[in-house]
């Protein structure tokens, strides 16, 4: 696993590391130790996997009014978030198309027209190029650039209740097909009932892969995780299950208790075995979704650099169970649980982030009853990096 990594038609794993992935699970294995470590590795995956297919870019309520633009960058690069005249999500690259300045550095709210801070090009929510002052010389105004002139940039995108997600390649498959083995199997869940509540943030020092291949890992339960395995112990658990570019997974919820499905308003129409379920699912590459029956937690994870990477898990909750401070109690013992659990497990994530230099692994031995998801994301990893 010492090759460089090449041009981009290449693949940039070895043979021997390519069939360990299509191997049977015993003689299988994960990802090699660069994949981890390496900011060329990172720069690869910005092109090639991140930029190439469905990716949570931000959200509904980060622009709830008309004429509100919010700055986010996915794959490295700046793009803009708005909700135009009509009341609809549009995305563009967020970058002018004269000298290349970042037309919108933060978030605004009730714009008319978007202008570059640089020499003030006028851009409307549609994205087309509206004036350009003193284009031809001092006073001398373009105030009607036509249809023809360079506008913003469209990046297609695709919205989910409250979250938008984009393509920024433009030749992902159907997001409606991408997306469809997790409607397949969350048929009970009237998901227009959740309202955004908050989002926590984290700060971890190691790579976006180990939090990850960490989410979808039911095995380390009993020795990271001392409440979760009072709660749902290991014998309840089975090893995490894969469809195509999802991960999926669920425990049964024995008995509730705060944080954990007790007090606050479940989905409605939710039948006895969904509020009695906790659902959890990865959508390739970064995004996660924890499904309780009284909330939904979104997982989006931002690699900033080989061995650091910002987790923030929005939190949504039923109806008034977002917002109605008669549940605040309940909220807090949520919010309480996810920072203990996280904290645990960036515990062990940092850790293995510093072993990832070692001689002492590169890719690892598995579990055949646990392992089959990682073996299974090495091989998604390894399609993505490939040409
Ligand atoms: S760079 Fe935007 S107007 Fe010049
Ligand atoms: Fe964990």
């Amino acid at each position: 696993m010492n090759a460089p990594v090449h041009e981009r038609s290449s693949c940039p794993f070895d043979a021997e590391t390519l069939a360990s992935f299509q191997a049977p699970i015993e003689e299988g294995r994960g990802l090699p130790n660069r994949c981890y470590t390496d900011p060329a590795w990172l720069k690869l995956e910005n092109e090639r996997l991140f930029a190439r297919t469905w990716m949570l870019a931000g959200f509904q309520h980060d622009v709830p009014g008309k004429g509100d633009a919010c700055p986010v960058e996915l794959a490295g690069m700046p793009l803009l978030l708005l909700r135009d005249h009509a009341g609809d999500i549009r995305v563009f690259h967020n970058v002018c198309r004269h000298r290349g300045a970042v037309i919108v550095p933060e978030r605004c709210t009730g714009r008319k027209v978007l202008t570059c801070p640089y020499h003030a090009w006028a851009y409307g929510l549609d994205g087309s190029l509206r004036t350009r002052p003193h284009f031809f010389g001092g006073d001398r105004h373009d105030t009607n650039p036509g249809p023809d002139a360079p506008g913003l940039l469209p990046v297609r995108h695709a919205v989910w209740n409250d979250l938008v997600f984009v393509d920024l390649s433009g030749e992902a498959p159907e997001f409606e097909s991408h997306w469809e083995p997790f409607v397949r199997r969350t048929r009970d869940y009237d998901f227009s009932a959740l309202r955004y509540a908050t989002t926590l943030e984290f700060d971890v020092k190691g790579n976006w892969k180990l939090i990850l291949e960490n989410f979808f890992d039911a095995y380390h339960v009993p020795a990271v995780h001392p409440k979760l395995e009072e709660f749902a112990p290991i014998h309840t658990r089975i090893g995490t299950q894969t469809d195509g570019v999802w991960f999926h997974n669920t425990n049964p919820i024995t008995e509730p208790q705060e944080g954990r499905g007790l007090g606050m308003p479940c989905y409605p129409g939710l039948d006895e075995i969904g509020r009695r379920t906790e659902w959890y699912f990865h959508l390739f590459p970064t995004t996660l979704f924890e499904i309780w029956p009284d909330q939904m937690a979104v997982f989006q994870l931002h690699a900033l650099e080989p061995g650091r990477t910002i987790e923030k898990i929005h939190m949504y909750f039923i109806g008034e169970g977002a917002t109605d401070p008669a549940f605040e109690k309940q909220r807090q013992d949520v919010y309480s649980m996810w920072q203990e659990l996280n904290t645990e497990d960036f515990r062990i994530v940092e850790n293995m982030q510093r072993a990832r230099v070692s001689p002492g692994f590169d890719g690892g031995v598995l579990s055949p009853f646990w392992d089959p998801a990682t073996q299974h994301f090495a091989r998604l990893m390894a399609e993505a990096m490939t040409g």
